[in-house]
């Protein structure tokens, strides 16, 4: 089973990582960005993974989906996707595109971890609740794995019910935030040094280190990495200030 996955903190590719162990399956895993992530088309089933984003798809994978469109005809996908509260149809927006190109859903799971957006003061958990959480998630996957081994898939965000709850609880007020690239990346120059970490690491290769600062580009997925890794907490998105910078390893 192969699996690829968009994971700006980490979540997502934990409980890509987890199922997979759990299963007992071994497979090509890489992330979306990866330069060699068609390796990752093969075989007889693959995982899509992703953090929701207003009960939507980042637009990263959006655009994955449609650039590959003729590679998913007669594909098995299982999708997973990972949430700080609240998904709805999380995995159903993926569900929908996938099946427009001719994928086969085999099913799907929405997971709970800790919130990634460092920049917004809701949602907020200690590390400890996060721990927690995480720990809950664990378990959850470790349950799902028993139930998919003896043939049985769930379909969490894929019904139509699930649909309804995205649309009216989150998407149909967010709609815009998650069907393009952002433009919104602030980045303070006044604590900037210059290291390039964030550039390094943002998979749309947003930031760039000109003159020893970074420069943000309107090329964002809002994946929160940067903002996460940033030593001198210089990066924002939605808000205003870093008040958590999240990542797994904090919590395992
Ligand atoms: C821009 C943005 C929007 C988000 N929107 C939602 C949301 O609608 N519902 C939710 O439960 N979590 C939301 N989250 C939280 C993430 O989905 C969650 O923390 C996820 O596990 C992060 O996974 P990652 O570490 O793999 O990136 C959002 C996070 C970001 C960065
Ligand atoms: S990670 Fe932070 S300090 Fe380093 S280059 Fe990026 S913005 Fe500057
Ligand atoms: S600029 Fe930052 S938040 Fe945006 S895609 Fe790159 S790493 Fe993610």
């Amino acid at each position: 089973m192969n699996a690829i996955y968009l994971s700006g903190t980490g979540n997502t590719r934990y409980i890509v990582n987890k199922l997979l162990d759990e299963l007992g399956r071994k497979g090509t895993v890489l992330p979306i960005e990866s330069e060699d992530v068609k390796k990752a088309f093969g075989g007889d089933e693959i995982i899509l993974a992703y953090p929701t984003m207003f009960s939507n798809i980042p637009y990263l994978v959006r655009d994955f989906i449609n650039k590959n469109q003729n590679e998913w005809k007669g594909k098995k996908i299982f999708l997973i996707t990972t949430m700080g509260l609240f998904a709805g149809d999380g995995t159903g927006c993926a569900a929908r595109l996938l099946k427009k190109y001719g994928a086969v859903i085999t099913g799907g799971i929405q997971i709970n971890m800790p919130d990634s957006i460092g920049d917004c003061k809701a949602l907020k958990k200690t590390a400890e609740q996060n721990k927690v959480i995480v720990k809950k998630a664990e378990q959850r996957v470790a349950e799902i794995a028993k139930k998919m081994k003896e043939g049985r898939y769930p379909r969490e965000g894929l019904s139509f019910w699930a649909h309804l709850a995205g649309l009216f609880g989150q998407r149909l007020w967010f709609y815009n935030k998650a069907m393009s690239y952002s433009n919104k990346l602030k980045i303070d120059g006044n604590k900037c040094v210059g290291c390039g970490i964030c550039a390094k690491g943002c998979p749309t290769q947003n930031i760039k280190i000109t003159d020893g600062k970074a420069v943000a580009s309107s090329q964002c997925t809002m994946c929160y990495r940067c903002v996460s890794y940033c030593p001198r907490q210089a990066i924002t998105l939605l808000g205003k200030e870093v008040y958590q910078q999240a990542g797994i390893e904090k919590y395992t």
